[in-house]
């Protein structure tokens, strides 16, 4: 059986916006990731403002590293449209270093974003949309126990194209933190 890979989430720095800036240039990383269509899709100044608007709270995203267990960077992990009223919020995730992908580090770290939305902001559904062609993000959500709301129809315009997006999400009472996958 697999171990599952130790993950911590900690508060971004401004230290993060060069290993940030970096991966952004991925455009394998990118590829199903919301951004505008240029190339780069921001500045290592942009990213630096966006870091910057996330720790002081002003851009209503909960944002953080993705840490390894020795303590490496690897990707970041949010909450946006914070719904306090019905208690709902999305989720997003980017394992922005490649040699990390497919290692079990991305469900570890959407396991411990999950706990700490339900847990701390007191959320009871958070859920996320997916492209309809990001095979291996859909694969990796089902297995963390998100189930299918519905399609959202050409919901990206992709390269001048439109792409639908899969609505999924997960309820509190359906998370079990400690579970093993
Ligand atoms: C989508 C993404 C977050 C998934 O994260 P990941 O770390 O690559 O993948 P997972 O954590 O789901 O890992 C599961 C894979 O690891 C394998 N694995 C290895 N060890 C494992 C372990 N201990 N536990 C679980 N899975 C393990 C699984 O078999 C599975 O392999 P497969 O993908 O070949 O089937 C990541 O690939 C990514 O950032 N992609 C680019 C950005 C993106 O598309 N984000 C999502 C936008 S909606």
């Amino acid at each position: 059986m697999k171990t599952t890979p130790e993950v911590t989430l900690r508060e971004l720095t401004l230290d993060d916006a060069e290993e940030r800036y970096k991966w952004c240039l991925d455009k394998e990383v990118t590829k199903h990731l919301n951004m505008p269509e240029k190339y780069p899709p921001f500045s290592l100044e942009e990213t630096r403002a966006w870091i910057d608007m996330c720790i002081n709270k002003t851009n209503g995203y909960e944002q953080k590293a993705i840490l390894t267990g020795e303590g490496k960077h690897i990707g970041w992990i949010d909450l946006k449209n914070i719904d306090h009223l019905n208690k709902h919020a999305e989720l997003g995730i980017a394992i922005g270093d490649k040699a990390y992908w497919s290692k079990g580090y991305g469900l570890a770290a959407m396991r411990e974003m999950l706990h700490w939305g339900f847990e701390e902001l007191g959320l009871n559904k958070i859920w996320l949309r997916v492209e309809i062609d990001n095979e291996k993000a859909i694969k990796s959500y089902r297995k963390m126990g998100y189930v299918e709301e519905g399609i959202l129809r050409q919901d990206r315009l992709r390269s001048g194209e439109f792409v639908d997006r899969l609505r999924m999400s997960i309820l509190r009472e359906e998370f079990v933190y400690e579970s093993k996958i």
